[in-house]
């Protein structure tokens, strides 16, 4: 028989039993609350899956727009083949700063360039600049700019290349027609934005756990133009 709904506890019997008691991970957490900073960081289980995706596609370069406070980071960069970097973009200085101290903490900073402005002035620069291409994107900054976030990654990214965008089901407001949050707005047109592009393969995941009922989509660079 079914237990009661209570995907909290789930959450919490997943993390006990396969992912371990991550003290990095955890320590992070602790100085982004004590500086401050809002508990919007992945979970574990979202943040797991971002290092396996990343190790199952042998990724060697990563972008990340939107660091806060590195927990995201940190994932992506246990992800990486030894030789791997990560360019992660954050408007916020105090959070950069915060970040910095978490992924030198976690043994990872050589490995990490956080980059700090507005993400869609370096986006502009990097593709001005022909830089990349990345082998996987992590999108989880403002969500108004959710569209021109893929766009840019669909560029940077190889074919073949993944990315991830964070916090696509908003508990279930994409599918208000006439959401008056341009968040909601926003993510509900990236879902017929990247269903138009002709480049870009891509599925949505719903999740529950210990926060609310939201999701993430993949999105595989198909590269293919079908
Ligand atoms: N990926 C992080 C959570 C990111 S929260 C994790 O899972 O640990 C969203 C972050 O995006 C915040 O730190 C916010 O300051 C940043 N952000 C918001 N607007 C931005 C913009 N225009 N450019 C770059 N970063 C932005
Ligand atoms: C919010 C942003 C996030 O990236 C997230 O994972 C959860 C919440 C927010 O802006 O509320
Ligand atoms: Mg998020």
């Amino acid at each position: 028989m079914a237990g009661a709904f209570d995907p909290a506890a789930v959450d919490r019997f997943i993390g006990d039993r396969l992912l371990g008691g991550d003290p990095t991970i955890a320590a992070a957490r602790a100085a982004n609350q004590a500086a401050g900073l809002p508990p919007i960081d992945v979970p574990d289980p979202l943040g797991k899956l971002l290092m396996l995706l990343a190790r199952a596609i042998g990724a060697r370069h990563i972008l990340e727009i939107g660091t806060l406070g590195g927990v995201s980071t940190i994932w992506l960069a246990r992800g990486l083949t030894e030789d791997g970097d990560l360019v992660t973009l954050e408007i916020d200085r105090h959070h950069a700063e915060v970040a910095r101290a978490n992924l030198t903490a976690a043994g990872v900073s050589d490995r990490v360039d956080i980059r700090v402005g507005p993400a869609r002035q370096h986006l502009q620069t990097m593709l001005e600049e022909g830089q990349g291409p990345f082998d996987l994107a992590f999108i989880d900054a403002d969500k108004q700019s959710s569209i021109a976030y893929v766009e840019a990654c669909s560029q940077l990214v190889r074919p073949g290349g993944l990315i991830v965008v964070d916090n696509v089901v908003r508990e279930g407001a994409i599918l208000d027609e006439g959401a008056s949050d341009p968040r909601d707005a926003a993510i509900r047109e990236l879902y017929g934005y990247v269903a138009a592009h002709p480049g870009l393969d891509a599925t949505a995941l719903q999740t529950v756990g210990a926060k609310k009922w939201d999701g993430f989509m993949l999105i595989e660079v198909s590269g293919r133009n079908d």
